[in-house]
């Protein structure tokens, strides 16, 4: 790690002098280069606007910002990762090794931040995460330059499980959600909560892979079963799509549907309102009343002629987070042990409410039981308060000093 961060400041004071600054000290020159941050997103497939509302809302904290962070211009180098785990070590590699980037931000799919994470750890590259709630990059991968700034899967997956264990008449609930770390580690934490209350139990466990949306013959089966609810992991297009399917099959009534707040966020415009009365829990709602949120919807909206839902706060607050890193050092990117330092003590000031990182640099945060009123997911009450990840993974983070 101690070469990697010579390297860097060898290539700050080298693209200094590039810039004509060659009269100037080697401090100075360093301060005065751009400082280059790699967006690694999925642009493309059904991801794509998780994305772009993560790139918008980072975009959004710097234009707050001035346009700089701590007197720092930031220059930036994207790359579409396509939610695609295959092409994920090629695609880190661009942004990693071949443009340098002082900061790396990405990404989404958790299967595809698996990836990253492996390259991240080993550059020791700083890396924020603005989505993937994959458990091991705040368990047992984690590391002094990762941090996250969304949530763990299994962190919005418990929150509905707890409210799911204090309904009498919820006993029996089927599963249904794309198969793969995403998935697997919500359905996790809402079981973690629901079996925890006696006579609650899971009729079965249904999967589909990642990205499919074939949902007629799984839907059918949950007719047949005819459980108390279901809960879903699906997000982007394809919760879209799901929750057409799942009107369609006639089970909104008689089935309610329940999810981690990715069932519903983002997705609701233009569905005609097929999933009216849907409740998921997260970390964000859209009725939040505080000064802040309703300044940054406002400041969004006015930005981007767009409504912002969680994927661009969490872009937001990346940026929040970065830039309170970058102030402590006053943009000196070459005092990196003093800029996780401030990273890791930052209180973000935040639409979604206050929040403040794990020592494993996962957010501590409250999370929101929300309902589907029109295009809105309308927070109804706190569903956990802030609530830390899952015990095993806080438990397997051994950070580095
Ligand atoms: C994930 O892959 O971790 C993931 C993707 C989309 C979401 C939430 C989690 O909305």
């Amino acid at each position: 790690m101690t070469n990697k961060t010579f390297d860097r400041r060898k290539f700050i004071v080298a693209s200094g002098a590039a810039a004509g600054l060659a009269g100037f000290p080697a401090i100075v020159r360093a301060q005065s280069a751009k400082i280059k941050v790699g967006l690694m997103l999925p642009y493309t497939g059904t991801f794509a606007p998780l994305g772009v509302a993560i790139e918008n809302g980072f975009r959004l904290a710097l234009l707050e910002a001035g346009g700089k962070f701590a007197g720092r211009e930031i220059e930036f180098s994207k790359v579409d990762d396509e939610s695609d785990p295959a092409k994920s070590t090629d695609n880190v590699n661009k942004l990693v090794t071949r443009d340098k980037v002082d900061m790396l931000l990405g990404t989404v799919h958790s299967g595809v931040a698996a990836g990253m994470i492996r390259v991240t750890r080993e550059a020791g590259t700083l890396h924020i995460i603005p989505n993937a709630g994959f458990a091991p990059a705040t368990g047992p991968l984690c590391a002094p330059n990762i941090f996250r700034t969304s949530f763990s899967n299994w962190q919005s997956g418990f929150a509905m499980g707890t409210v799911m264990a204090k309904r009498p008449k919820v006993n029996n609930v089927v599963t249904l959600s794309w198969r793969y770390a995403a998935g697997e580690e919500c359905v996790k934490g809402f079981k973690d909560a629901f079996l925890k209350a006696s006579g609650k139990k899971i009729a079965k466990e249904l999967w589909i892979p990642f990205p499919n949306v074939e949902f007629q013959a799984l839907l059918t089966e949950i007719a047949s079963i005819k459980p108390d609810a279901v809960f879903s992991f699906f997000a982007g297009a394809g919760a879209g799509k799901y929750l057409k399917d799942y009107a369609q099959a006639g089970l909104m009534k008689s089935v309610p549907l329940v999810g981690p707040g990715f069932l519903t966020d983002g997705v609701l415009e233009g569905m005609g309102g097929v999933a009216e009365g849907v409740e998921t829990a997260l970390h964000y709602g859209d009725g939040i009343e505080t000064p802040k949120n309703k300044a940054f919807r406002l400041s969004y909206a006015k930005t981007y002629k767009l409504q912002p839902d969680v994927y661009a706060v969490a872009g937001y607050d990346s940026g929040l987070l970065y830039a309170a890193g970058l102030n402590a050092v006053k943009g000196d990117i070459s005092k990196k042990a003093e800029l996780i330092k401030a990273m890791e003590k930052a209180k973000i000031d935040s639409p979604r409410g206050a929040w403040t990182l794990s020592k494993a640099h996962n957010p501590i945060q409250d999370h929101y039981l929300r309902k589907v009123r029109g295009n809105e997911n309308r927070v109804s009450e706190i569903a956990v308060k802030a609530l830390d990840d899952d015990p095993t993974m806080v438990a397997a983070c051994k950070m580095p000093a």
